[in-house]
């Protein structure tokens, strides 16, 4: 055991590598140290609190430990780079099933010693705690459905559902009421199960009704709502760490929301409103409606529009993830730079299926930092680009995104490499990316297909090279 000041401490120090970490995070250049930093932290703050705020079964605790550290140790090794965000948003409905297990097995074992007002604040930390807990299950649950594909990205619009939901809120409220007078009679538990059954409704169906478009706001937002999760427990449990690191999650976690519906141009209560979007979740089958003519290109004459440009901007998409192109990706870039080629990397706020997805496998891959830019540092650029290349890119260059407002992208800002010479698109197919929509940038004048898997037609062009 540690004395209450050496845990104050720890705590402390924690804090503090937790708040490095995110700032380490946020910039692709220090991401490693920053991770280094969180485990780290996570480390003192877990062995803190076993050594200064456990006091018995520890046989149980251990046991828990090594069996959740197994599942996560398989789960993280076995996780393919493309179902990373599926892990992430089941990892967040963990948060919140245990915020909820944690409100109430706190309810119905410790809190008999607590009385008047102090039993109110700790009443209502609870019941809030299990609310946010439950929605945060069902929703990371749903998300998880519709990022893996088990569950179809189109919107579900029941009629009425703005006043379904202003129904759930006020019956919430109600049984709030209702459990904490009856908690102060010492009774309570029956409200609180019926809330965390109206959480778990609002949870599914909120989710359910985004738009396979506005999933990367769902993600972000899922990941604030963990956050704010663990600091209600961290309340219930009056443990000052876990208040602190919820917060911080649940605060980045909004401004990574927030960040996510300005790329979009998305106002975030329209989203969580939902009935944005539709199809999506899969790639589906061209439409029928007739674009016009593509013009297929070879590895061969790709390689030749590639050594002749001046400038090169290279646009990845959730297809270079699948094929795993990113090694061979730099290594094109290498050879075009020593010819003097200008190559830069294009990189789209909601490319992929979560946020930094394109940074991260570019960083992986050793793709130089200083030749990797966001949108809004590139996109009027592209009528001095000779050469864009498109990698398993779809939504984040389709053109309809300006042209037709009221389309499932809408809106939503896109790279405008079709202002540039030449575009040339690596896909396999015709198909439509997550959002269901057909795009007209392969069917434009000055556009390229070449079809196959990213990585082996790379290959080949690299070879040409
Ligand atoms: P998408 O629009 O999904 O397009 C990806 C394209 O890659 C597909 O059209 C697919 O066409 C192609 N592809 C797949 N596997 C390939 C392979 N092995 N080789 C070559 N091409 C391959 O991706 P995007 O342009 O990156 O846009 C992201 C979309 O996901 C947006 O709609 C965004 O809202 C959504 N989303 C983003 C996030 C975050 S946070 N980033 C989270 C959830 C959803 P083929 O099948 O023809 O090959």
């Amino acid at each position: 055991m540690i004395n209450a000041g050496v845990l104050t401490v720890s705590y402390i120090i924690a804090t503090i590598l937790f708040i490095l970490a995110l700032g380490g995070l946020s910039n692709q250049e220090t991401a490693r140290r920053g991770n280094w930093y969180g485990i780290i932290g996570m480390t003192i703050a877990l062995v803190a609190t076993v050594l200064g705020v456990v006091t018995q079964h520890y046989a149980l605790l251990l046991g828990a430990l090594v069996i959740g550290a197994a599942i996560g140790l398989l789960a993280a090794r076995k996780v393919q780079m493309t179902q990373m965000p599926e892990l992430v948003a089941i990892l967040h409905s963990l948060v919140g099933i245990a915020a909820v297990t944690v409100g109430f097995a706190n309810f119905m074992g410790s809190s008999g010693h607590l009385e008047g007002v102090e039993k109110t604040i700790h009443d209502i930390e609870t019941y809030l705690g299990v609310l946010i807990g439950a929605v945060t299950f069902s929703g990371s649950v749903i998300a998880f459905g519709k990022l893996s594909g088990r569950i179809g990205g189109k919107p579900l619009t029941l009629p009425a559902r703005h006043w379904f939901n202003l129904a759930l809120l006020l019956a919430a409220i109600w049984f709030g009421y209702e459990f904490v007078q009856q908690s102060a009679a010492g009774d309570g538990l029956v409200p609180l199960m019926i809330m965390t059954g109206i959480a778990l409704l609002f949870g599914i169906h909120m989710v359910m009704a985004i738009g396979g478009a506005d999933m990367p706001v769902v993600v972000s937002m899922l990941n604030s709502y963990s956050g704010w999760a663990a600091a209600a427990t961290g309340f219930m449990l009056g443990n000052d760490l876990l208040i602190v690191t919820g917060a911080l999650v649940g605060s980045s976690g909004a401004i990574l929301s927030y960040i996510m519906c300005r790329a979009m141009n998305r106002k975030f209560l329209a989203v969580i409103a939902g009935g944005f979007g539709t199809g999506g979740g899969t790639a589906t089958a061209a439409s029928d409606e007739d674009q016009g003519e593509i013009v297929e290109i070879g590895a061969e004459e790709t390689a030749g529009l590639l050594e002749t440009a001046k400038e090169v901007m290279i646009i990845p998409g959730y297809g270079m993830a699948v094929a795993q192109a990113q090694h061979v990706v730099n290594e094109i870039t290498k050879k075009l730079r020593d010819k003097g080629v200008n190559v830069r990397f294009g990189i789209h706020p909601v490319a992929g299926r979560m946020p930094g997805h394109m940074n991260v496998l570019l960083a992986e891959a050793n793709v130089p930092y200083d030749i990797v830019y966001e949108m809004d540092e590139i996109n009027a650029d592209f009528p001095d680009v000779d050469v864009s290349v498109v990698i398993g890119a779809n939504d984040i260059v389709n053109p309809s995104a300006l042209t037709d407002p009221d389309g499932p992208i809408g809106g939503m800002p896109v790279l405008e490499c079709w202002k540039g010479k030449t575009t040339i698109v690596l896909k396999r197919s015709m198909a439509t990316g997550y959002a269901g929509v057909q795009n007209p940038l392969f069917f434009l004048d000055n556009t390229r297909m070449l079809f196959g898997d990213a990585k082996d037609t790379l290959e080949a062009v690299f070879k040409e090279l």
